[in-house]
């Protein structure tokens, strides 16, 4: 599709992990390379809902950023910037706030499911709700209207957040005039699940996962603690049961990821072996990123320059958008 512009955001949560790597990374650096115009930022802004602690917010953003650079994000092709850096985004927020009735709000999942789990743990309903989670979706779709994008690139659980960005789009279109785009979102597909340590899905949540540029040796350890049932080396083993061979065949060559799948069903390898060739495999791929992730990290006035260069372009097209916005609402254009 070419002439589309895409844009994704990403929470500043601190350090990536492998399953963020295959499942969300990697897919969103493959899509942003194929697109005439790229938008990816650090949503710095969403992380403060639930980050109170400075030391913590801008470590977890250098980390995400140099992460993103490491693994091949192309920051001359791919306009990079922390939400933060744009003011214009906070403005389209507040006019969002104008057009978007508070019943959309209330269907917010995120903010339901916090709702929820409060009332199950027989607790006031918005205890530990702050306004910024309550208005979480207008955020994120001003991050997407102000840059005009097209595709939206998200996991699945951020599908009802294209489509209330849609619906603002919608709202304010119709209000006043078109010039917000309804933007589209391309949901990754659920198969691209990446099993953790304990064969549930990777997530720091569940404390299974392996970050991405923790030293190699901390990697392979954690490698090596994968579980596993208690088959002999010379069992037959079915690949597509197995955590290790999972996690494999994302990082080895397809040749080398077939003579493990046959050496598991023929009852030629061990459990230790395997995990050994995963651990290789896996800081074959990693090993160049890592020294550019620490080098990012050991010079992050480097890291503000990338950042701050992305801003000023992202804040030319946010600018002609409120442009429009503010003339279309009644309000003075931008200079
Ligand atoms: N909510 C997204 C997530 O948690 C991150 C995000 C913020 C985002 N703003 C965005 C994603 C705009 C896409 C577009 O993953």
């Amino acid at each position: 599709m070419a002439g589309k512009t895409v844009l994704t955001g990403v929470q500043a949560t601190g350090m990536p992990h492998l399953g963020n790597y295959i499942g969300a990374i990697r897919p969103a650096l493959e899509k942003a390379a194929q697109e005439e115009k790229s938008f990816l930022f650090i949503a710095d802004y969403h992380a403060l809902n639930s980050v109170h602690d400075a030391v913590a917010l801008k470590r977890d953003t250098y980390e995400v950023a140099a992460c993103w650079l490491a693994l091949g994000l192309d920051p001359a092709r791919t306009i990079f910037y922390r939400q933060s850096d744009i003011p214009e985004i906070m403005e389209l927020t507040t006019i969002l706030c104008a057009v978007t009735p508070k019943g959309l709000m209330d269907r917010s999942h995120a903010y339901k499911a916090s709702v929820d789990r409060n009332k199950a743990d027989g607790n006031d309903a918005d205890l530990n709700v702050n306004m910024g989670l309550y208005t979480y979706p207008l955020l994120m779709a001003a991050d997407i209207l102000s840059m005009r994008a097209d595709l939206v690139p998200v996991g699945h659980d951020q599908t009802q957040h294209i489509e209330f960005a849609r619906d603002m789009a919608g709202y304010f279109n119709n209000a006043y005039k078109s010039v917000l785009v309804p933007p589209t979102g391309l949901i990754q597909a659920q198969s691209a699940t990446v099993p953790g340590l304990d064969g549930r899905k990777m997530s720091k949540s569940y404390n299974n996962h392996v970050p991405l540029f923790a030293d190699a040796k901390a990697r392979q350890k954690l490698i090596m603690k994968i579980i596993t049932d208690s088959k002999l080396p010379n069992e037959a083993k079915d690949p597509a049961d197995s955590t290790i061979y999972k996690l494999y065949a994302y990082f080895a060559a397809d040749a080398e990821r077939q003579a493990m799948h046959d050496a598991f069903t023929g009852g030629q390898m061990g459990y230790g072996d395997a995990k050994k060739l995963l651990a290789e495999a896996v800081e074959k791929s990693l090993e160049k990123p890592s020294q550019i992730y620490q080098s990012y990290m050991a010079d992050l006035p480097k890291l503000d320059a990338v950042l701050e260069e992305g801003a000023d372009r992202a804040r030319k097209v946010a600018r002609n958008t409120l442009s429009d916005v503010r003339e279309a609402i009644g309000v003075k254009r931008l200079k």
